[in-house]
């Protein structure tokens, strides 16, 4: 076998080089002779070059709506125990130009999560516009896991199909309240531009990189029936190069161009971000941070507030402290339109109820959408609808204005996003 080589190579290395130069002579003749039948072809394929056609160049961030009145879709979301909080901060949110989706993840009983889904089809209201549903195949969520990037991302998957042309996303839970009307919360955004972010971030990662980006975290619902806790992986990984990780508050205000980059993924970025934070010890502080930060076209589109009002005990603990009545003032001058956390059935909800929404026995906040005709005495609302573009925003719209100008037109707006 060895000795037969060398004659086999003989055999086959002539006709090889042979046709090698027959080939290249051919091309050779081929380029030369096109090239000069027609010049201007050579220039065309050399500017194809430099611009090469890859598809990510026609897939372009959509437009925002030219509708004059916006329209806010959110998700409502709660775990064993909070469908009540769920149902009475829906109310407090609702407006029939608004999309809402409300979730009760899988730790919840089946009977309560019934108990929503039945309160949703059986409401007058909600079945006449259509505007709420109650994600039915509930998702196990581990706290501080992926599960809830998973879960936020899959409610927002669901409204941008069923949901209509809505102009931003808000993700609360069930222990998050209004402090606004939803009058005034509309008609403050009507004025600003619908491609804006909010969300709180910083790139000053500080203890995280070592508490948060290095450890690496398995989260058992991604895989489990049963609700178990995240565990630590003994390895550790190194800090990303690939991209900047970015880090902040778990509450925002996404606008659509955004979801819809994130949730069809034309770009990599979005999902390979996605896949890293898998494994990243509470992901929703950071995924979303990370992402729109590192991708260009949205990173000036970025305001750096949560909207919410969060009383955190200095240091901050793992869980912010539990609003009550003496924080009532606090809440109002922060201008935020959202507060939390709010404990089941707190007295300060009350307050808030009647000195900041005016809500109606039944729950629902009256609007320019809907009146009592003046009559004090009327509990349930005239379901007969006013023009639902009308808004009657108050004292809270005064409020929210001042906030969001306010952070919009300082002088460090720009110097404020992803830094
Ligand atoms: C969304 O809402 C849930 C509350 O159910 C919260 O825990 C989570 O951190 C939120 N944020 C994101 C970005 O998913
Ligand atoms: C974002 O803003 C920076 C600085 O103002 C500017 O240089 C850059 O071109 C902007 N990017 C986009 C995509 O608008
Ligand atoms: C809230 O309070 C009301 C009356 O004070 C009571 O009927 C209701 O059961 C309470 N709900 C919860 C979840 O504690
Ligand atoms: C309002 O309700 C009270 C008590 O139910 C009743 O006495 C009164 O007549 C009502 N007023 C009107 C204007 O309906
Ligand atoms: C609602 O009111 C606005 C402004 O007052 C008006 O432009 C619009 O046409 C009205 N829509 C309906 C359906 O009446």
């Amino acid at each position: 076998m060895e000795t037969n080589k060398p004659q086999k190579k003989k055999n086959w290395f002539l006709p090889l080089v042979l046709s090698l130069l027959l080939s290249t002579l051919l091309i050779f003749i081929t380029v030369f002779t096109s090239s000069r039948s027609s010049s201007s072809r050579l220039y065309k394929t050399r500017v194809k070059n430099e611009l090469p056609h890859f598809v990510e160049s026609k897939l372009k961030v959509s437009a925002t709506s030219k509708d004059p009145v916006p329209r806010l879709a959110y998700l409502i979301s709660g775990s064993m125990g909070d469908g009540e909080s769920l149902k009475r901060t829906l109310k407090a949110l609702y407006h029939p130009r608004n999309q809402y989706a409300v979730h009760l993840d899988l730790e919840a009983s089946a009977e309560e999560r019934m108990d929503l889904a039945k309160f949703v089809k059986n409401e007058p209201l909600f079945t006449k516009l259509g505007n709420v549903r109650a994600v039915v195949r509930a998702n196990l969520v581990t706290y501080r896991g992926p599960t809830m990037v998973t879960n936020t991302l899959h409610a927002a998957a669901i409204l941008l199909k069923e949901g209509g042309d809505w102009d931003w996303f808000i993700n609360l839970s069930a222990s998050d309240y209004p402090l606004v009307t939803q009058d005034d919360l509309l008609h403050v955004l009507s004025s600003i531009p619908r491609n804006l972010n909010f969300i709180e971030h910083t790139s000053d990662i500080g203890w995280k990189e070592n508490q948060r980006a290095k450890p690496v975290i398995i989260d058992p619902g991604l895989y489990s029936l049963q609700k178990s806790d995240v565990f630590w992986v003994s390895e550790k990984r190194s800090v990303p190069t690939a991209y900047k990780l970015f880090t902040g508050s778990a509450w925002m205000m996404l606008s659509r161009p955004f979801i819809e980059y994130i949730l069809w993924g034309w770009d990599n970025l979005p999902r390979i971000v996605l896949m890293y934070y898998a494994n990243f010890l509470s992901s929703p502080e950071g995924y979303f941070h990370t992402v729109i930060c590192n991708a260009e076209e949205f990173r000036n589109t970025t305001v750096n507030h949560d909207l919410h009002f969060i009383s955190w005990d200095t240091p901050p603990k793992q869980h912010p402290h539990f609003l009550v009545s003496d924080d009532f003032q606090r809440m109002v001058d922060s201008n935020a339109p959202f507060a939390r956390k709010f404990g089941r059935n707190e007295s300060v909800l009350d307050k808030i109820d009647s000195e900041l929404l005016g809500c109606n026995a039944d729950g629902f906040v009256p609007g320019g959408w809907f009146g009592t005709q003046g009559n004090a005495n009327v509990t349930v609302p005239d379901y007969n609808l006013k023009n639902i573009t009308t808004f009657r925003p108050g004292p809270g719209a005064e409020r929210l204005k001042r906030l969001i100008t306010g952070l919009i037109s300082a002088e460090d707006f720009h110097a404020k996003q992803c830094t």
